[in-house]
Parts: C-alpha cells; sequence; structure tokens
C-alpha cells in the first residue's frame, strides 16, 4: 500500500513517458520548447514496465495513466501498454494526450489493451488553436478523437483550459459540441505550472465563471459531493441529463483531501504531488540492482511524505522546478 500520513491512499499512479512535446501551447512552454531530458536519463521500456509492476503487484496500484509531454511520442508506448495489460492483476489503464498522433495509434492502443483516452483540446478554431498551440494541427486532434470513438477507447474525456480573451468566450459552444459527439467535456483551472512562471491568479478562468459562463446556454445541476471521491472533476448534470461536464479546479476547489494519485516521472522519480518540491529517485535504485522490494520501500517513504495539500494558497508557495510538461498532467 502507498499510504500517507494522513490517511490517503494512492492507488493512481501516472506515469510520464517523455518531457517532450509536439505542441508549443503558451500556458505550457515557450516557442523554442525546453530542454528536454537526455536519451540515457529516462527510463527504458523495461524499467519503466518494471516500476509499474512493482505498483500494481506490491503496492496496490489498480489505475495507471500514461502522461506526457506528450506520451504518443514515445515509441514504446504500445509494447508498455501491452506488457502492463498482462500484469497480475491487470490495472485499468488510460492515456491522456493532446491527440495528434491518436489517428494513426488508437486501434493499436486498444488492441494492446488500453481502456481509455482524455484529449486535450481548449478551442474549436483552427486559427485560435493554432495561435494557442503555435502549430496548426487543429484537424490532427479532431481526427484522433475520431480514431478513439472508433477504437472503443471510451469514455473519452476532452480537458480544457480557458484563458482570458483567447478562447474564454467558448465554454457553451464547447459543450454543445462535445455532447453532439459524445465526449464528456472538463474546464480546467489553470495551475502555476508553466515553465515560464507567468502564471497569475487573477489572469485565472476561475470554476465560478465557467459555470456563469455555461449557464447562459445551458441548465446545470451539481452532481453532488458523493459521486466525486477522488476524481478531481465536479461534475453538472446539463438540462437534466444524461450529458454532463466537468469542472476541475484545482485552484479555487482544490481535492487534496482525496488525492489518490502517485506519480513517476519519464527519468525515473517519484512525486508525491504535483506540487511536491521533493522527488525520490527510483531510476539509481534500478540501475544498481535493487531488488523489487527493496524500490518498493522507497517508493512508500516517498508517499508517507507527501504533504496535505498543494501549498497554493500559502504565502510562501514556490512553484516546483520542473515544470507540467515535465512532471505528467
Ligand atoms: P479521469 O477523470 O480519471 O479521466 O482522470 P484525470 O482527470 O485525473 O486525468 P487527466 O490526466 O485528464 O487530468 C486532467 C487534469 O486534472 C490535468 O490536466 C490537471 O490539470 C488536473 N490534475 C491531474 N492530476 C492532478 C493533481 O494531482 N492535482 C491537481 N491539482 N490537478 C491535477
Ligand atoms: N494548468 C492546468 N492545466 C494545464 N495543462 C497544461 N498546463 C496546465 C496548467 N498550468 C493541461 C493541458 C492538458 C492537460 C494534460 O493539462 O491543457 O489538457
Ligand atoms: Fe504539449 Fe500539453 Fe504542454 Fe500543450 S499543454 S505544449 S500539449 S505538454
Amino acid at each position: 500500500m502507498l499510504v500517507d500520513t494522513y490517511g490517503r491512499r494512492a492507488t493512481d499512479l501516472r506515469v510520464s513517458l517523455t518531457d517532450r512535446c509536439n505542441l508549443r501551447c503558451t500556458y505550457c512552454m515557450p516557442e523554442e520548447g525546453l530542454q528536454w531530458l537526455a536519451k540515457p536519463d529516462l527510463l527504458s521500456d523495461d524499467e519503466t514496465v518494471r516500476l509499474i509492476r512493482i505498483a500494481v503487484t506490491l503496492l496496490g496500484v489498480t489505475d495507471v495513466r500514461f502522461t506526457g509531454g506528450e506520451p504518443l511520442l514515445r515509441p514504446g508506448l504500445t509494447g508498455i501498454v501491452e506488457r502492463c495489460a498482462a500484469l497480475d492483476p491487470r490495472p485499468r489503464m488510460s492515456l491522456t494526450t493532446n491527440g495528434i498522433g491518436l489517428a494513426r495509434t488508437a486501434a493499436a492502443l486498444k488492441d494492446a489493451g488500453l481502456d481509455r483516452v482524455n484529449v486535450s483540446l481548449d478551442t474549436l478554431r483552427p486559427e485560435v488553436f493554432h495561435q494557442l498551440t503555435r502549430r496548426d494541427r487543429h484537424h490532427d486532434v479532431i481526427h484522433g478523437l475520431e480514431a478513439a470513438r472508433a477504437a472503443g477507447l471510451t469514455p473519452i474525456k476532452i480537458n480544457t483550459v480557458l484563458m482570458s480573451g483567447v478562447n474564454d468566450d467558448e465554454a457553451p459552444e464547447l459543450l454543445a459540441w462535445a455532447i453532439a459527439e459524445g465526449y464528456e467535456l472538463r474546464f480546467i483551472e489553470q495551475m502555476p505550472l508553466d515553465a515560464q512562471h507567468g502564471w497569475k491568479r487573477d489572469g485565472m478562468i476561475t470554476a465560478e465563471a465557467i459555470i456563469a459562463s455555461l449557464s447562459s446556454r445551458f441548465t446545470l445541476i451539481p452532481e453532488g459531493e458523493q459521486r466525486r471521491g477522488a476524481a478531481p472533476a465536479e461534475r453538472w448534470l446539463v438540462d437534466g441529463g444524461p450529458h454532463r461536464v466537468g469542472v476541475i479546479a484545482s485552484v479555487t476547489r482544490p481535492f487534496c483531501a482525496a488525492c489518490d494519485r502517485t506519480r513517476l516521472t519519464a527519468d525515473g522519480q517519484v512525486r508525491s504531488c504535483l506540487f511536491a518540491r521533493e522527488e525520490t529517485d527510483l531510476r539509481a535504485a534500478l540501475r544498481s540492482d535493487a531488488p523489487d522490494e527493496e524500490i518498493a520501500d522507497l517508493w512508500r517513504l516517498a508517499m508517507w511524505g507527501k504533504k496535505a495539500g498543494s501549498g497554493l494558497d500559502d504565502p510562501s508557495f514556490l512553484q516546483p522546478d520542473r515544470p507540467m510538461s515535465a512532471i505528467g498532467g
């Protein structure tokens, strides 16, 4: 078990498979990209699968999410999924992606054992997409989504970050589109995890503002706390149901008290929280031939030190050293 001093149990493992990305979202990283991890520093496919096996067989992890950067850029992704699907117990497996490349890979990923995908899409307007991601690839994302739906990687969730003056007028349009296409839309409050350290609380579109904007066109009824559990999204029934919309209010209504997450970076560091300032080096243990039990103990110790919350509201809050793209969303 991965438990912490507040009694939370981490059963959801998020594995970043690369820190690279083929988009350059302005709220995430600069035009020129970042200093990427060098190949020898990345966990190999074998090392990655070994750590996931330890998490699943010795530490009680039941859900594995592959993230990045952009995880579809990882050459061995399908093989990693296939090997994890063969574990006993078999974890539920999902992928958080920007959708580019999904048109080509969705069917193979489903065959390998992936259960579902969450796709990031902030706008329905190709020119706004281009401006926001600095790449003209809106079409690829839409195609990727259609391929994921056809392959049965469902339910498909869409993650949307709204930004003032860029796409904050699009919330109702996005919701109408998602409902028509059969995707579950969630709006995410922007967090201070950008590489440029440019986040400002008063520049962020809050959950409250998002709900107000959606309410201009839809009737929203909250689903209620009891259904939320450790899921980050608060969900609302749209126009009496059955469709829903979610809001991930990490800043104004954090879900830290119910957090069930543990994280592994692409270079083999365990993080107990997105906002943690410490990491535990499992790669060094792997590469010094430590046995499974010793690695499991290091992981337990890392999670035991998990803080109560993100610390976002503390006057002394400091952004973590790594940006979101290098931690995994
Ligand atoms: P499901 O609801 O199970 O599909 O997963 P999820 O919402 O955890 O997954 P996803 O990777 O799509 O995450 C959506 C967004 O939630 C991320 O982009 C983050 O903005 C936010 N998020 C994910 N994990 C954390 C976390 O540990 N803390 C905070 N504050 N936000 C998180
Ligand atoms: N705050 C909130 N969400 C973010 N994402 C990227 N950076 C941030 C941030 N600073 C989102 C992406 C994607 C998901 C993986 O995380 O838009 O939807
Ligand atoms: Fe890539 Fe995601 Fe960052 Fe956009 S938010 S640049 S898709 S890692």
